[in-house]
């Protein structure tokens, strides 16, 4: 069974493989690499700011990828980033389902009622996910299109 455990400094190290893997730095646009007292300083922050959310995905206790949300630009808008991870475990559907598992706590727990997503152009597979998980294109850039899901 997949579920969703709030994350705690101790997964941290978890946290930061994902965020330093080569691929996904390419697929995600953010694209240095992180030191370690930089990323502990970051997350502990992360962790105790108002309408932060940070997911670790777990299917039977073991770590499947992570699901974050932000606040975006208007008080009702949440930005969403989510890992499947390691990539082994990327087209079995998980995707799907940690998407919804995290969307699902921002609707019982928050006044939030849009979740955007901003991907990069060059990642096709993610826009399709997007899409395909009722998303729709709203706005581009040079490097990003950005999709919204209306949860009202
Ligand atoms: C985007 C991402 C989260 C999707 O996760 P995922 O677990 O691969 O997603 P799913 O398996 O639910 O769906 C992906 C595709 O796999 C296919 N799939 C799902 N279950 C499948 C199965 N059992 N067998 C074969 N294919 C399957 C589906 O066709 C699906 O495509 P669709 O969206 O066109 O229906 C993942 O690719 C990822 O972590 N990417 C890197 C980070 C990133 O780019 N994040 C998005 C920006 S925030």
């Amino acid at each position: 069974m997949i579920t969703l455990k709030k994350a705690k400094m101790e997964d941290a190290a978890y946290i930061l493989t994902i965020r330093n893997d080569l691929e996904i730095r390419q697929s995600s646009g953010g694209s240095t690499f992180i030191q370690d007292d930089e990323h502990y300083i970051w997350l502990k922050n992360f962790l105790t700011r108002k309408n932060h959310f940070y997911f670790i995905a777990e299917l039977n206790n073991t770590p499947i990828g992570v699901v974050r949300f932000q606040p975006y630009n208007e008080i009702n808008q949440s930005e969403i980033s989510i890992t499947i991870y390691p990539q082994t475990n990327q087209k079995k559907g998980y995707g799907k389902t940690v998407l919804r598992l995290g969307i699902e706590f921002i609707r019982k727990n928050t006044e939030i009622n849009e979740i955007i997503a901003r991907v990069l152009k060059t990642n096709p597979l993610s826009i399709e996910f997007f899409k395909n998980n009722h998303f729709s294109p709203f706005f581009e850039d040079d490097q990003f299109i950005f999709l919204k899901l209306c949860l009202e």
